[in-house]
């Protein structure tokens, strides 16, 4: 059962969060001088000191259900760098993997499933069973907030729906998830089961991180613009209304960050249909159209090219000032328009670092 537990409104160290006040607080509240900043994938491949314990977890699932160890590197990249928030150490593809259907990270390689190519597929899912799995997830949450400081938001998450989906049909990552669409076209009625079997037990997850420690919760739909308009509305969009209507029944004052990455204009509708708290925006995105479209409405989260951070250099301080200098006069929460490229030296982010937090007018 979701629920329980009180939330953020009785949260007495809000007021040490810059993350987490800014996440809360109304558009007429006053600006913090540098934005809050933390990084998608921040704890992952880059760094030394992940990799190492990644090799003695022996496997990628190991760790994520390991709450000793998801603990310790999700605490790493808050120890080398200082960020305002610490994301969950987890993967999107826990949620199939607890529903019934197995999820192998084979080195070198992403992530594989058996997929399920028909409706009758659906059968092997089991909805009933999941605590088996998340329950080892709700230990790592309760781990981390006990050893964060003070300062730093702990953020929970889950993948969208219809991103989760794309693996669970093709069995792995694909370049234009036509998997899944064709399902969807050609099942209508099985997508929409499978749909609102990952919407209940999204809501169920999340608000087991909620009630285990997690301050802010993020949904990543990293696939949703491989779809036309009136799919997204009904595969992303209406299932992320369930999904923010199904958390705050629970956990009213909990602030919901949506990711409904790379769908332009429909990013608009969006922020006004599901009512999220924030978005992430994703590179593509103009910064002026940030400002003047989607930072009125909401709170806005990104955008710097990871391969720009990846880059370094010139055009990447360039590119920093310019959007801190657009987006300062409104909510901004500086990060990436999607996750950390491995290959990224560890000194680019110190770097940023510095950029970011010396850039008060
Ligand atoms: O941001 C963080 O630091 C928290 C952890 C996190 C991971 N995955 C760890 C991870 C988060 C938030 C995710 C989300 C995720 N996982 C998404 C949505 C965001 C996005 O990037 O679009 C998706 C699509 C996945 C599915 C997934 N997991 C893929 C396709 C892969 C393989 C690609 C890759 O980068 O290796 C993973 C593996 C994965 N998830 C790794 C990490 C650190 C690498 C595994 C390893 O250490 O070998």
């Amino acid at each position: 059962m979701p629920g329980g537990q009180p939330d953020n409104a009785t949260n007495p160290k809000l007021s040490e969060k810059p993350f987490l006040r800014l996440l809360t607080q109304g558009p007429k509240a006053p600006l913090p001088a540098t934005p809050p900043v933390w990084l998608m994938r921040q704890a992952g491949r880059y760094l030394p000191e992940y990799r190492k314990v990644r090799e003695e977890a022996g496997g990628f699932l190991n760790l994520c259900y390991n709450p000793k160890r998801a603990a310790e590197v999700t605490i790493q990249p808050i120890q080398r760098y200082g960020f305002d928030a610490a994301i969950l150490f987890s993967d999107i593809l826990v949620v199939p993997d607890a529903l019934g259907q197995p999820v192998r990270f084979e080195t070198g390689e992403g992530p594989r499933l058996d997929p399920i190519t028909d409706p009758s597929g659906l059968s092997i899912l089991d909805p009933s069973n999941t605590d088996k799995i998340y329950s080892h997830i709700y230990e790592s949450v309760e781990r981390i907030k006990g050893e964060l400081p003070d300062e730093t938001t702990l953020i929970g998450f889950c993948g969208a729906p219809f991103t989760v989906a794309t693996y669970m049909i093709a069995g792995r990552g694909t370049p234009d998830q036509a998997p899944s669409r064709m399902f969807a076209y050609k099942y209508p009625d099985a997508f929409a089961q499978l749909i609102d079997m990952l919407v209940d037990s999204s809501i169920e997850y999340l608000c087991g991180q909620i009630r285990a420690g997690a301050e802010v919760v993020q949904v990543f739909d990293s696939w949703a613009s491989v779809l036309p308009d009136d799919e997204f509305i009904k595969w992303c969009q209406e299932p992320m209304v369930r999904i923010v209507a199904g958390v705050r029944q629970y956990h009213p004052d909990v602030p919901i960050i949506g990711f409904p990455r790379a769908v332009g204009p429909l990013y608009e509708d969006y922020i006004d249909k599901t009512g999220v708290n924030a978005v992430g925006c994703d590179t593509s995105l103009p910064l002026t159209w940030i400002r003047d479209k989607l930072q009125s409405r909401t709170v806005v989260q990104g955008n710097l090219d990871p391969i720009l951070l990846l880059n370094g250099g010139p055009q990447l301080e360039h590119r920093v000032k310019r959007i801190i200098e657009t987006l300062s006069n409104g909510r901004h929460i500086f990060n990436l328009g999607h996750g950390i490229i491995k290959e990224t030296p560890p000194e680019h982010v110190t770097r940023l670092m510095e950029l970011i937090r010396g850039s008060a007018s």
